[in-house]
């Protein structure tokens, strides 16, 4: 079979077999299959599929209808232009997670600009929190932005922390992103951020002691938490429930429960003018906004997604 028939009849089976994005779909796992980019394929209607390239691909095909995600058919997903990899431990990378990346970079350069600094920023001095990290895509994503800065990136699943090291590895930021299984930022280790320690290990799964006093100050804490509640579980497509990890999607019976927690715990553990950047569900914004009326906050701001829904609040440490 020609790439072109096989992408053709891809498509189709696809497309009534209901999955959504049936194009895009068909056309990234013929590119996986065939290790070619997508100008080769269109470039090369008429060239023939081996044998063994055409079963696998409709294999992933039929495995694609029977509702497993692309991404995990392929391994991979791009966010801010990074190819990760993604395996059923992690979420998968959104972009609307992207706004984050916009946000924490936005309010970073208006801080420069305040004191005066001119230069582009490198992050030099800048220690920066992820949590919730999965496949590492926003603690990556900023390391890349900021090649001067260090980071803590926590999770409470063990399995995502090892795919967020060989995520960090991949694009050459594993030297500056240290891997915490915590619960938030509860047994984050005190980062020396000019000492050995960065570079010590990759991925840390086992609980590092220290107490409370011990925490580090943060110069901005970001999180795309669980945000998703379990009374709309029923709702979710079902490639999303039942595929992505469910520690990653709900946040509990309404989904916003997370934040009260993760907004006090960021009010203790950033620095004086530090900055929270948070992710927000499609109707999380009435719960957590009231959370960042307080003396510990100001200069809230909410940022729409392309769609319009509120989807990122940042908030500047009094
Ligand atoms: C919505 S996913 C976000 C993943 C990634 N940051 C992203 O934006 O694609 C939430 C992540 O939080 C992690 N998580 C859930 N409960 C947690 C907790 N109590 N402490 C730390 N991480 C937690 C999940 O394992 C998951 O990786």
């Amino acid at each position: 079979m020609d790439v072109r028939t096989a992408l053709k009849n891809g498509i189709a089976q696809l497309r009534e077999g209901g999955v959504a994005s049936y194009t895009l779909a068909a056309e990234l796992l013929l590119l996986h299959v065939l290790g070619r980019n997508r100008t080769w394929i269109y470039a090369h209607p008429e060239e023939s599929i081996a044998g063994p390239d055409e079963q696998r691909f409709f294999e992933l095909i039929a495995r694609r209808i029977a509702g497993e995600p692309t991404q995990h058919l392929t391994g991979k997903q791009e966010f801010w232009g990074l190819e990760l990899e993604v395996t059923p431990d992690v979420l998968i990378p959104r972009p609307e997670t992207e706004h984050i990346i916009e946000v924490a970079l936005d309010r970073l350069a208006v801080r420069e600009v305040r004191a005066g600094r001119r230069n582009k920023n490198d992050g030099a001095g800048l220690l920066i929190a992820d949590i919730g990290t999965g496949s590492g895509c926003i603690a990556i994503a900023l390391a890349k932005e900021l090649p001067a800065a260090q980071f803590v990136a926590t999770d409470s699943s063990p399995n995502a922390l090892v795919v967020a090291g060989r995520n960090a590895v991949r694009h050459g930021v594993d030297g500056r992103i240290q891997f915490v299984e915590a619960d938030l930022l509860d047994r984050t280790s005190v980062p020396d951020v000019t000492g050995e320690w960065l570079s010590a290990r990759v991925v840390s799964s086992e609980p590092i002691s220290g107490d409370e006093a011990d925490l580090p100050l943060f110069d901005v804490i970001a999180s795309n938490p669980p945000y998703i509640g379990r009374r709309e579980a029923e709702s979710l497509p079902r490639e999303v429930r039942e595929h992505e990890p469910e520690i990653a999607l709900y946040g509990g019976e309404e989904g916003y429960e997370f934040y009260a927690a993760l907004i006090s715990q960021a009010a203790q553990h950033l620095k004086p003018g530090g900055i929270l950047v948070l992710e927000l569900g499609y109707n999380s914004l009435p719960a957590v906004q009231p959370l960042l009326e307080s003396t510990d906050w100001s200069n809230v701001g909410v940022t729409n997604d392309l769609a319009g829904i509120p989807r990122v609040i940042a908030a500047e440490k009094n």
